[in-house]
């Protein structure tokens, strides 16, 4: 595969060298754990691989979005889950003292500096701190997929002034989405769900011209039924984008793209969990007191078959309200369908965003989509065809 980026197969003998690498370790924690460690994971295959081949690894990572730096954004936190999940000793280093700490550090020792949003320029991309990073490495190494839609210090500017590389993540995730979206194989479906609409415009824009078949759910189908003039009676819809959504119709339709949108739905008159008020409905008869909740059992039955039909599939937000019982059946019905056509090698899948995530999980097939990103707000901006600063800047 011919690739625009250069990665730690490029990079040389790195013996005694100090790399900067900059990791997404954004985790959420509660009482001082971590609750989910999966970026904590995402980043040991180049963490290692660094350290293995002697480099001296110093990674550059936010958490949070502190306005001033406090203890509950720094990273001294995260340093001993990340060494459990490596299973090596981590440093931490304050950023008060950081050069002298560095230097005591020997080939294979792996630091983890402070919060990088502890500085005020970091957000700006401001040069001063960028030469304040650079300071304490040789070569940098941006394995932070996930934070590479902000063209921040740490993310960016610093590709401009070190030997810039992608990291295993970086790079393994950069592939997969060239796969799915870049250079898929056709046909391609889309599945796009969530709450709203106008949160995913530019991202139904940008597919309705590279896609097959793009599958609408979640309560923002329920804004593309009205605009083709179905009564959604007490369901979660943007009455005033339905202008919008018909010209996304109409765009697909000029691209020849497929819009699948359900025909049969799960309506309740109240949003709880298996509600006395649960029934199927033919989308043409949803009462006035009732509300879409999830995709019904024909409709996701006919989007199986339209999965069957295709060889890419990007994934990005669940088709019902999935957090809540049985909203989820048709969400994880389709996943399941997907993950068993990725086993069987007929399609490859990619998903994303931290909703994805969480729903494929729910449906215990995370392991066999062929990517799943951690990224959230990346992944949506790269949907949506947005070149992606941090990625642009480690463009060869
Ligand atoms: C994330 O959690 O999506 C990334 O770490 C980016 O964080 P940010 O939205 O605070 O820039």
């Amino acid at each position: 595969m011919s690739r625009n980026f250069k990665t730690l197969d490029d990079i040389g003998d790195v013996t005694g060298k100090r790399v900067l690498v900059r990791e997404d370790l954004n985790v959420p924690m509660a009482d001082g754990a971590v609750t989910d460690d999966t970026r904590l994971r995402a980043a040991v295959s180049t963490i290692t691989e660094l350290a293995d081949r002697g480099a001296i690894v110093l990674i550059l990572a936010h958490f949070g979005r502190p306005k001033v730096p406090s203890p509950e954004h720094s990273t001294a936190q995260i340093t001993r889950p990340l060494s459990d999940v490596l299973g090596r000793a981590v440093r931490y280093v304050d950023w008060e003292g950081a050069a002298e700490s560095v230097a005591t550090l020997q080939p294979g020792d792996i630091g983890l500096l402070e919060n990088t949003r502890f500085f005020g320029g970091e957000e700006k991309n401001d040069p001063a701190v960028v030469e304040r990073f650079a300071a304490l490495g040789d070569l940098y190494v941006n394995d932070a997929f996930s934070a590479a839609h902000r063209a921040h210090a740490s993310t960016e500017g610093l590709a401009h002034r070190l030997p810039a590389f992608a990291g295993r993540q970086m790079e393994a995730e950069l592939d997969a989405l060239d796969k799915a979206l870049g250079n898929p194989e056709h046909p391609v479906a889309a599945v796009v769900g969530g709450a709203k609409v106008s949160t995913k415009l530019d991202v139904l824009r940008h597919l309705v011209a590279r896609v097959d078949h793009l599958i609408i759910g979640g309560g923002m189908a329920n804004t593309f039924l009205a605009a083709r003039g179905v009564d959604v009676g007490k369901s979660l819809c943007e009455h005033d984008l339905t202008a919008t959504a018909e010209a996304i119709l109409d765009a697909a339709d000029a691209a020849n793209c497929t819009v699948h949108l359900p025909y049969d739905v799960m309506v309740a008159t109240e949003f709880a969990a298996h509600p006395a008020s649960l029934r199927t409905a033919n989308v043409h008869e949803v009462a006035a007191d009732e509300m879409i909740l999830d995709i019904g059992p024909a409709a996701t039955e006919a989007l199986a078959d339209v999965l069957k039909t295709c060889r890419t599939l990007v994934w990005n937000g669940p088709l019902g309200a999935f957090e809540t019982p049985p909203f989820d059946a048709a969400t994880v019905a389709l996943a399941r369908t997907a993950a068993a056509l990725t086993r069987e090698g007929s399609l490859v899948s990619v998903a994303g965003g931290g909703d994805t995530v969480a729903a494929l999980n729910q449906a215990g097939v995370a392991a066999d989509m062929t990517f799943v990103s951690t990224a959230g707000g990346a992944f949506l901006e790269w949907m949506e065809g947005k070149a992606l600063p941090g990625v642009a800047a480690l463009a060869r």
